[in-house]
């Protein structure tokens, strides 16, 4: 009897010690896991794709959403809107990405295709279609981020600026 109370003891004891190492290590190792989790199995990367290089005309600013994948927790949110970008062609198939958001206060900047600048309506700024500032406010030209072409694919490392 008292063999059998003891023996049901050491497992009840190793048991709880068990559990609780387990409620420590599990965060631990989702720490660790994470980074892989997501870039691996669900597809979420620092480069965005933001559309094929062939549907974007040579010279011809073209304003694309930004949009992503996210994870919280345990759950996936797809297609979430981020921003939006500039999207210049050169000749040469290079491109440049600026941000829709002026540097001056971050009002939306459009594209002026009569006069062939960005305009941003708040103050004044006047970019060009290189992003340099031509007048205006701004301390600085267009942000731009970083892109790369894949496959005709046009991915663009974005960020809230
Ligand atoms: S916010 Fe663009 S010029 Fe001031």
């Amino acid at each position: 009897m008292e063999n059998g109370r003891r023996k049901f003891l050491k497992i009840a004891s190793h048991a709880i010690g068990g559990t609780l190492a387990a409620g420590v290590a599990a965060p631990v190792v989702g720490l660790a896991v994470h980074p892989w989790l997501k870039e691996t199995v669900y597809g979420i990367e620092d480069f965005i794709n933001i559309g094929k290089l062939d549907d974007f005309q040579v010279g011809i600013p073209k304003k694309m959403t930004i949009t992503s994948s996210k994870m919280d927790a345990w759950n996936i949110f797809e297609g979430l809107v981020m921003g939006s970008v500039w999207v210049v062609r050169a000749e040469d198939n290079t491109l440049s990405v600026f941000s829709t958001n002026c540097p001056h206060l971050g009002c939306g900047i459009d594209w002026g295709a009569d006069v062939n600048q960005f305009l941003c309506p708040c103050h004044g700024g006047v970019f060009d279609v290189n992003g340099r500032k031509i007048s205006g406010p701004s301390p600085r030209d267009l942000y731009t981020f970083e892109t790369k072409i894949e496959n005709n694919n046009i991915l663009v490392k974005y960020k809230k600026c």
